[in-house]
This record gives structure tokens, C-alpha cells and sequence, in this order.
């Protein structure tokens, strides 16, 4: 049994919702508020083992706060065909990509890996710009399920798996793309996804981190940073989003 004890608007009061029932760290990953109010920016909801902090995530979808990667599946495969719908803003990022790519003049079958790609918004871009060696890695069976059904998507690999516990082998990778992803990596897991990127990018490769931030000092650890340049991104309802683009390549003292 949960109930939501307190929401933070000026609103108060009782709230319908429905709510994950997998419960794997004995709490609900996300929330749906049922009632169309105000916009209700965090919940604090108690549950029979302990108190929890809610964030507004996409329409009236709630995720936990500090989720773990399976927390996080679970949260992506609930809103997955919200997100892809509301977020077709996201091809602008293809073509910032295309862009960065197409300016080295870059051989099109050079080995691409796009980690936290979600439903491969951005990726569709990438694959009409004619790169053909494409893997589309995401913790979210779901999410990558509607990259699946897309034709465009059809000569492309899928990982289904959290990056930090993905097996590459021996494999290298000339592009790793992460856009919107790399905010869900944070300190001691930030420092391991680092290592892993800088572990399969292949020596003269290049790291493309499209976020609202960056972590620069974190990045500098193990990168030498090549770029970072401000785009915009507008949404369905003409709301403009600066993002930061920046590429990489590893250290050459490393
Ligand atoms: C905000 S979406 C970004 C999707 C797409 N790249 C875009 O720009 O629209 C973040 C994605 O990261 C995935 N994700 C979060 N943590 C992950 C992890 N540890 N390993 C792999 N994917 C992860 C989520 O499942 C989700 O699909």
C-alpha cells in the first residue's frame, strides 16, 4: 500500500494515481497522476518501506528519485511510446550529428555505437545521412522495440542492456554517440561508464555527448575534448531547449 503524502505546487489535497507494481527496490519506479491538475513538479509518496522523492518526468509520469538502472528500464518501458512520440524534437540532434560526422569526411561504414538511444529518435537521422554500421544500445527493451519495427532501422544491431554491464568483447567502436543519456550516470557510475567509453572507442575515435550538461571535469579525466558547441532544440509546442554538443578523443598520454 502507498500513499502520496505531500506534492509540491501550491496544490494540496488527495491525488488519483496509478503506479509500477514490480516494486524491485520495494517501491514503486514510476508514478501516473490521474487527476488533470496544475503541473505538480516533485511528490514526496510514503510507502511500507520508507519515504520516497518523485520528479516530473514526461506528461503525468513520475520516476524515483536516484533510480536504479533497473528502475529506470522499468520507468522507460511504461512511457516509451509517450517519449517517442513527444519527443521527435530530438531528430534536430541527428542532424547535428550528421553535421559533425560528415566534416571529417569520415568512411560511411566506420563503426557507430549509440548508447542510451532510447527509441533511436536522433539515430534515423544518422542512418539517412548514410552511415551504415550502426548498434543501438539502450537498458529499455521497450524503447528499443520501436527502433525495431522501423525498416529504417533494419540493418542496424541492438544491445539490450545496462551499458555499464554490457559485454563488448573485443569490439571497438570508431563513434560513440550518447544523447540525453549520460545525466543517468553519476559519480562513481559516471567514472565506470567514462572507463568503459574510453575502453571501446578505438584509438583515433571520437566521444559525441549531446546533453543540457556536460561533465567536463569528470570527461577531462580520460578525453581530450575536441568540441563544444550550444544548439537549440524547439518542441512540438514551440518551447526552445539549449543543448551542448561535445566530441572527444582519448588522451594521447593515455
Ligand atoms: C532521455 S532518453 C534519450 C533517448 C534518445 N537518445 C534521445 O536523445 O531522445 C534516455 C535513455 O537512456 C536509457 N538509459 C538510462 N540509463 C541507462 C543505462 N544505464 N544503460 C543503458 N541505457 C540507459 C533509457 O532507457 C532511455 O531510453
Amino acid at each position: 500500500m502507498i500513499e502520496i503524502s505531500e506534492y509540491y505546487t501550491t496544490n494540496r489535497g488527495l491525488l488519483n494515481f496509478e503506479y509500477d507494481k514490480i516494486e524491485v527496490n520495494s517501491r514503486p519506479a514510476w508514478i501516473k497522476i490521474l487527476d488533470k491538475k496544475e503541473k505538480i513538479k516533485f511528490l514526496k509518496v510514503n510507502t511500507t518501506s520508507g519515504r520516497f522523492f518523485y520528479t516530473s518526468f514526461i506528461d503525468n509520469y513520475y520516476l524515483v528519485e536516484d533510480a536504479s538502472n533497473e528502475e529506470v528500464s522499468i520507468f522507460y518501458n511504461e512511457i516509451c511510446e509517450i517519449y517517442n512520440k513527444k519527443m521527435q524534437s530530438h531528430k534536430i540532434i541527428g542532424d547535428f550529428i550528421v553535421n559533425n560526422l560528415n566534416k571529417n569526411n569520415l568512411p560511411k561504414q566506420i563503426p557507430i555505437l549509440s548508447i542510451c538511444s532510447g527509441s533511436g529518435i536522433e539515430m534515423k537521422k544518422v542512418i539517412d545521412g548514410g552511415y551504415q554500421n550502426i548498434t543501438l544500445l539502450d537498458v529499455s527493451k521497450n524503447m528499443l522495440n520501436i527502433a525495431k519495427k522501423d525498416s529504417r532501422f533494419k540493418d542496424c544491431k541492438f544491445i539490450i542492456s545496462d551499458f555499464l554491464q554490457a559485454n563488448f568483447k573485443k569490439m571497438k567502436y570508431d563513434i560513440l554517440i550518447c544523447s540525453m543519456g549520460i545525466h543517468y550516470f553519476n559519480g562513481d557510475s559516471l567514472n565506470k561508464f567514462l572507463i568503459k567509453c574510453k575502453h571501446i572507442l578505438s584509438k583515433t575515435g571520437e566521444f559525441h555527448i549531446i546533453n543540457i550538461n556536460i561533465p567536463l571535469i569528470e570527461l577531462e579525466r580520460y578525453f581530450r575534448t575536441e568540441k563544444i558547441k550550444n544548439y537549440e532544440i524547439e518542441d512540438e509546442n514551440g518551447k526552445k531547449t539549449k543543448v551542448l554538443y561535445y566530441i572527444g578523443k582519448i588522451k594521447v598520454s593515455d
